[in-house]
């Protein structure tokens, strides 16, 4: 479809309004945040029926395809928010989140917009507000310029647990890392919340 409507979405149960989500504390749950797609979180969510996977994604024709998988791979355990990152914090409460996933996110290289990566300080101090104690943040991109960037910037706040400047092919791959994988390699940082209080 290319010209999906939010009441579509809407109607399909894609949440298309910035109001908190009520989440189970006993159940792992996980975000991607900039899913595309959702090849990636698709996956995830259909091996792993036990777990509550998030999607969140703010252009509305891809939200769509991420919404076609998951009709027809009935999963249930897989959530879709039509939305923008700058508003995580109207969807979550404090440590309701088990691990984000930052996929291939746009890597805005001029500086002056370095502020509107998801990597950015402000976004940042958001995932830790809603990450549990404990929890992890995945970070993977095919750009090496906005890899090391984002390593400064995670630092502090996240203790970084490892660092794979050319990730093998696995099982959980995104529409771009499977076309990016034929140009370069691809980087993955993996980090642990340092909680505020
Ligand atoms: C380069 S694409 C990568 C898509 C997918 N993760 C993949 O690897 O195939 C980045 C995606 O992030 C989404 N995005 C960018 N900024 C966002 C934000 N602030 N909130 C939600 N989604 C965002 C874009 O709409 C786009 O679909």
């Amino acid at each position: 479809m290319k010209y999906a409507t939010p009441e579509l979405l809407s109607a399909y149960g894609v949440n298309i309004s910035p109001n908190l989500i009520e989440l189970d504390p006993n159940r792992k749950t996980y975000l991607e945040i900039g899913s595309g797609k959702g090849q990636f979180i698709a996956a995830k969510a259909l091996n792993h029926p036990e777990e509550l996977w998030i999607a969140m994604e703010m252009n509305i024709n891809v939200c769509y395809r991420i919404l076609e998988k998951k009709n027809e791979l009935k999963l249930d355990n897989l959530m879709i928010i039509l939305g923008d990152a700058e508003n995580l914090d109207l969807y979550f409460e404090s440590s309701v989140i088990d691990g984000i996933y930052l996929n291939f996110s746009d890597p805005w290289p001029k500086k002056r917009h370095h502020k509107r990566r998801l990597t950015a300080p402000s976004f940042l101090s958001t995932y830790q507000h809603i990450l549990k104690e404990g929890a992890f943040i995945q970070f993977r991109t095919d750009h090496v310029d906005f890899f090391h960037d984002s390593i400064e910037t995670m630092e502090s706040a996240f203790d970084i647990m490892d660092c794979n400047l050319d990730l093998p092919e696995s099982t959980y791959m995104t529409e771009y890392e499977v076309k990016k994988r034929q140009i370069g390699p691809i980087y993955q940082l993996t980090g642990r919340v340092r909680k505020h209080d």
